[in-house]
């Protein structure tokens, strides 16, 4: 925990801080209302305790200003955004209209967005790049479904999507974060065994190094799909697993505090 003083609280999504802290998020979905503050409040606080963890919660578009402005502790994102930065797209919200409620990163290319809402690699990653050209940080999904691993597809379809996915231009790598969701993994409590993630998220690493050359070997990759405090501390001690990216155990502050701790030990 090199120069950390207990107590201090790190302006959390400065990477440059702690470069290697994990990075464990919180992906609200279509949950929580105003009166859920009081769970997030309880999370900052928690994350001010943890400052070896980076923590952030991606709440619905809805409460990110309000977090935003009570956060000290957590970085506050959107779970997508538009590729255009304004214009006649109802219902849409911009990167930029993120970053003035004041998200510091989206998460984009989410299983549940490319297949309840068509999105296609290329769309990702005009968000992607609308979201950087914004001054946003971006964690991009990638995860193969039941069938396709079941057809020994699971690589072949993951890095396809990275391929078609992540932004490569100048500047991206540095704000740029993967999460493998193996979609039958999501929401379901069923985990991915660490040797397959393990296997997996090696397999993204040298696609990363591929693509993005040195860059590629510092880019966090994060698991998820049913991470909960009981499995937390195996998966992030599986090689190449930089954080998790947490859906329904991050609601409450208890069940997701749990996790922030779980990811304490490989912080020293
Ligand atoms: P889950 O969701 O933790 O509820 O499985 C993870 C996600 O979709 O990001």
């Amino acid at each position: 925990m090199g120069g950390i003083q207990a107590g201090e609280i790190l302006s959390n999504l400065e990477r440059s801080d702690m470069p290697n802290r994990p990075f464990i998020v919180g992906n609200w979905k279509m949950n929580g209302l105003r009166s859920q503050m009081a769970e997030a409040r309880a999370i900052d606080r928690g994350a001010a305790r943890h400052v070896g963890v980076r923590v952030a919660v991606a709440p619905p578009f809805t409460l990110i200003a309000a977090m935003a402005e009570d956060a000290h502790a957590i970085a506050v994102g959107g779970q997508d955004c538009h590729q255009q930065q304004s214009g006649a797209f109802t219902g849409d919200i911009s990167a930029a209209m993120l970053k003035d409620a004041g998200a510091t990163f989206v998460i984009v290319g989410h299983s549940e967005r490319r297949a309840m809402h068509g999105e296609t690699d290329a769309v990702v990653k005009a968000k992607a790049e609308a979201a950087l050209e914004a001054g946003l940080e971006i964690i991009v999904c990638v995860g193969e479904t039941e069938a396709q691993r079941d057809a020994g597809q699971a690589e072949a379809v993951v890095c396809a999507q990275l391929d078609g996915s992540l932004p490569v231009g100048e500047g991206a790598a540095p704000r740029l974060t993967v999460a493998y969701e193996p979609v039958w993994a999501i929401g379901t409590g069923r985990v991915a065994s660490p040797a397959d993630v393990a296997a997996m998220h090696g397999a993204i690493r040298a696609r990363l190094a591929t693509l993005f050359g040195e860059e590629g070997a510092e880019i966090s990759i994060l698991y998820g799909g049913s991470v909960n405090a009981g499995n937390a501390a195996e998966l992030l001690a599986t090689d190449e697993v930089g954080g998790a990216l947490v859906g329904g155990a991050s609601l409450t502050a208890e069940s997701f505090l749990a996790i922030v701790a779980a990811a304490l030990p490989q912080a020293d």
